[in-house]
């Protein structure tokens, strides 16, 4: 005869540990974003911006508009305006940095998971 208990938590037991990972994941692309935005040789965008509820952002600029309830915004939006910023505003001098190859798609996924993850509206 089938074991089917034996089935069942084994199942519950993968499901679990499929999450588990999930949730790690989901934090280290959050960090690795917070890296790419950091840094000026990958996506320099301190240099403009500030993000809500993330303080501790050395010598943040204010060139670019304060990054803010982003939550709150379709991911594919976020994704594109940093993809290529001059398809939503053509003059911006926010640069292309995805379409000009300076960051990949993955840090760009990177990006858009630690902004939705840190400026969330309250
Ligand atoms: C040279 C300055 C500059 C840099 C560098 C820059 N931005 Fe921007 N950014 C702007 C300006 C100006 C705007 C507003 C005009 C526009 O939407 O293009 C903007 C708009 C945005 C928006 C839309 C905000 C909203 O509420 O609609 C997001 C998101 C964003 N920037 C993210 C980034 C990220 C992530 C980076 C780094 C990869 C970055 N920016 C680098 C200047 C900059």
């Amino acid at each position: 005869m089938i074991n089917t208990k034996k089935i069942v938590a084994v199942a519950i037991i993968s499901m679990l540990g499929a999450s588990v990972t999930y949730a790690q994941s989901q934090q280290d692309l959050v960090k690795e974003g917070r890296k790419v935005f950091v840094t000026k040789k990958l996506g320099n965008c301190l240099a403009c911006h500030t993000v809500q509820n993330d303080p501790n952002i050395p010598q943040a600029g204010n060139i670019g508009p304060k990054l803010s309830n982003l939550d709150t915004y379709p991911k594919d939006y976020i994704f594109n305006k940093i993809w290529d910023p001059n398809k939503t505003v053509p003059n911006t001098i926010m640069p292309p940095q995805g379409r000009s190859h300076k960051i990949s798609k993955h840090q760009v996924d990177a990006l858009v998971a630690y902004l939705q993850a840190t400026t969330k509206a309250k």
